[in-house]
Formats: structure tokens, sequence, C-alpha cells
């Protein structure tokens, strides 16, 4: 197998600091880095390697840690607060990937938007349809896109055509699982839509197939909204609060994470800590349907781990760096300052280790796959005006969250395999 040298300014995070490199160059083998260092070095230790130069900033690939599969086409839709965004439009967008053609076609539009968007792994929200599932999984398996996904289980609360007995819901999860998370890079995920959605049964089903296969991950959603939580009250009034619940179903833990977290109280931020569970904030879907600020500050202090979503379609847009944009915004709010580093690893290495891949992408480390993006200006506008003016790479890369976002991706590498986008 032959080494290919991809050369330039490097920027990664994989401990929470900033750490660059300028003229340098991964080496790279079957997909994986085999080493990271000086250009000088790595060209005299592989004198006949193919070299790629990259233009601009090289950091690790996306990790989006929240996105749904069947979300894309409503994105934007106007003027709703979550409970009745799901019905009026998140529902009935979910229904259309029924028809297995029309899930094929989106699975690849959705793959592919991805990727332009520099993400090269994430957690997927699926869909409740077993054939939709397995167009996706194809697809990520096609394009070697690392992470997780699954079939979503809901059997209450929704049109009949998005619910699915506990039963169906396991034995259709066993099935996907056992066909495409044995090998390549893509693990299961077990993914009750959030508690209303549910009935207790197939909240304690999806605990027992948690507990029953190690290699499974878990996500849902907990505490995104006030009436939200209010319901969650009402349907549960003996347990404690709205994170009780999923804990009484065996649904907390470190291969588990929940997208929003907004309304927590301090003993729910206790409960995730002292169980490893995570939170996956997701500010620019939380600011679209005006659900409130996560105070991500606070949730690190209880010791909760954050990784960052984009979570389109509630979400505006799939490209982290526009989330980030969004993130260090809601957070300012807040009095929170932010480190460029921080930053950088809560859109990459943070998605990795939800993902339980923190030894497989979101840095630059050797043994990793060869995951990363290049970013720098396209047109004459202001992220143009501000990059000129960058003397380091950290203020690159916050010039690319808060000026650039998609458009700042030059070109996206999954594996090894470089895609160079046009204009
Ligand atoms: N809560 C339950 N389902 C959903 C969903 O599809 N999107 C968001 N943002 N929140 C949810
Ligand atoms: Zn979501």
């Amino acid at each position: 197998m032959s080494v290919t040298l991809h050369t330039g300014s490097f920027l990664h995070a994989p401990r929470g600091e900033a750490e660059g490199m300028a003229l340098a160059a991964l080496a790279v083998e079957a997909g994986r880095i085999v080493a990271f260092d000086s250009q000088a070095k790595l060209s005299e230790r592989y004198p006949e390697a193919l070299c790629i130069a990259h233009p601009g900033l090289i950091v690790p690939g996306f990790v989006d840690a929240h996105v749904h599969f069947p979300q894309l086409a409503m994105a934007g839709a106007h003027g709703e607060s979550l409970l009745d965004w799901l019905d009026r439009y998140t529902f009935p967008a979910e229904l259309e990937f029924a028809n297995a053609r029309h899930a094929q076609t989106r699975a690849r539009q959705f793959v592919g938007m991805l990727r332009r968007a520099g993400t090269t792994n994430a957690m997927i929200f699926g869909v409740s349809f077993p054939k939709a599932m397995r167009a996706l999984f194809e697809t990520l398996n096609e394009a070697g896109m690392g992470g997780a996904t699954g079939l979503v289980w809901m059997n209450q609360e929704g049109p009949d055509g998005l619910l699915s007995s506990t039963e169906e819901c396991r034995a259709a999860s066993e099935a996907l699982l056992s066909e495409f998370c044995s090998v390549g890079s893509l693990r299961y995920a077990v993914l009750p839509r959030f508690v209303p959605s549910c009935s207790p049964k197939m909240l304690q089903a999806a605990g027992d197939f948690l507990q029953a296969h190690p290699d499974l991950l878990l996500q849902s959603h907990l505490s995104e909204s006030l009436d939200e939580v209010k319901w969650v009250q009402q349907l549960y009034p003996k347990a404690t609060d709205y994170t009780d619940v999923y804990e009484q179903f065996g649904l907390l833990g470190r291969r588990s994470s929940y997208a929003h977290g907004i309304h927590l109280s301090d003993k729910e931020l206790q409960r995730l800590s002292a169980t490893k569970t995570r939170l996956v904030h997701c500010p620019s879907a939380n600011l679209y349907l005006g659900s409130g600020l996560f105070d991500y500050r606070r949730a690190k202090s209880a010791g909760v781990e954050v990784a960052l979503g984009s979570d389109v379609g509630a979400g505006t847009s799939l490209c982290l760096l526009d989330v980030l944009r969004d993130f260090y915004g809601v957070q300012m709010v807040q009095g929170n300052r932010l480190s460029v580093g921080e930053m950088l690893h809560l859109a990459t290495q943070a998605g990795a280790d939800l993902l339980g891949m923190t030894d497989e992408t979101g840095s630059f480390e050797p043994g990793k796959r060869a995951d990363f993006v290049a970013l720098r200006p396209k047109w004459d506008d202001l992220f143009a005006a501000r990059w000129a003016q960058c003397s380091s790479m950290e203020e690159q890369f916050f010039a690319a969250a808060m000026l650039g976002g998609t458009s700042a991706i030059a070109s996206t590498t999954i594996a090894g395999q470089t895609t160079v986008h046009p204009g």
C-alpha cells in the first residue's frame, strides 16, 4: 500500500487547546494517518510518496453529534415552537420516507451535503422505516463516512404511519445492527425519539437492548422546550424530573447522549455527570425554535461532557462552522467566554468521543482515520478581508467560523479520499 503526503498548515485540538503546525504533512496509508510531522521530515522519510498540497488551513473533519436524516427538506419551515413544529412539519416530512425510492434519493443527497459541509463523521437520527435506514447505511458506507445511526423508535403521539410496535423496532434494529455494523466505520445507535413518543414498555425495551449489545450507542432528546418538560411531568407525575424518567429505564450511561438539555436542574446535571451521560448542544436549532439558551459553562462545571450538533431540520445549517457561530453568540450573551481551542475541540474531538471513536478520528494523531477539511476564503467578502489580516491559525479558524460557513470548506477528506468542492 502506498503512502500519500497531504501538506499544508494544520490546526487541531485533541485535548481542548489548539495545537498548530505550519509547513507540515500528514502521511496517509490505507485511509489512516501513519505520521504527522514537518513536511521536510516526512518528504525525506517517504521520498516516493504522492504529494497533495492543500490550500488555507487544515483542521480535522467535523463530527456532527446530532443531525436528522429525514429532515433536510423541512429545514427553514417558518414559525413554530418545538411541539407544533413536530406535528406540522417534521412528522409529515418523515412520513415520506415510507417510500423506499424517496429514501434512497434523500440518502444520497444527505450524505453529499454532509461531506460538502465538512462533516466526516456523525451521529445521525434516522427514521421509522427499516428500508430507508438500509439506504442510509449503504450510502454512508459507500462514502466511507463514519459514525452511528439507527431506526427511530416511536409508538405513540405521532401519525400512525410513523409508529411501530416495540417488538417491530427491536427486531428491525437487530437486523440492521448485524447487517451493517460488524464491519466498517459505522456503529448502531438505538434512538427512542423522546419520552412522549415512546410507551414505558418501549423505553424499557430500549434500555434492555442497550444492555444486551455492548457496542451499541443510545441517543434521544431531553429538556429542549419548557412545554415538552411540562408534558413529561404530566406523563410521569411520580418521576423526580425528566432525566429521572430516562434513568428509570436504564437509558443513562457512558454510551448514552441526549440532544439539548437546556432546562435541566442542578440535580439532573449531577445525574448525567455521575453516569457519564453526554449532552449535545445544538445552538442553531435552539435559536430557531426559540427553545432557550443552553449554558455550556454550567454543564461543563457540573462535569457533563458536551458535543456539538447541527440538529438539522430544526437547525439551519449542516455546516458546524455555522453552528459554532451560533454557539459563540449563545454563550457570549450568557457571559461565557470561549477559547478557539475549545470551539475547535467541540466541533471535532468532542463528537468523536461521544461516538466512542476517540482513537479513530477527531485529530491528527497517528493511527486515526485521515478525516480532515481544508478551509479558505472563496470570494472577495468579509471572510476574505478578515483572513488577509489573520496572523495565526487560531485567528483563521475563528474567522472561518464567524464569517465563512460552508463556502469556507475548500475540500473534505474522508479516510484519505479527498473531494474538492467547486465554486
Ligand atoms: N424532539 C423529538 N423529536 C425531535 C426532532 O425531530 N427534532 C428536535 N429538535 N427535537 C425533537
Ligand atoms: Zn433532534
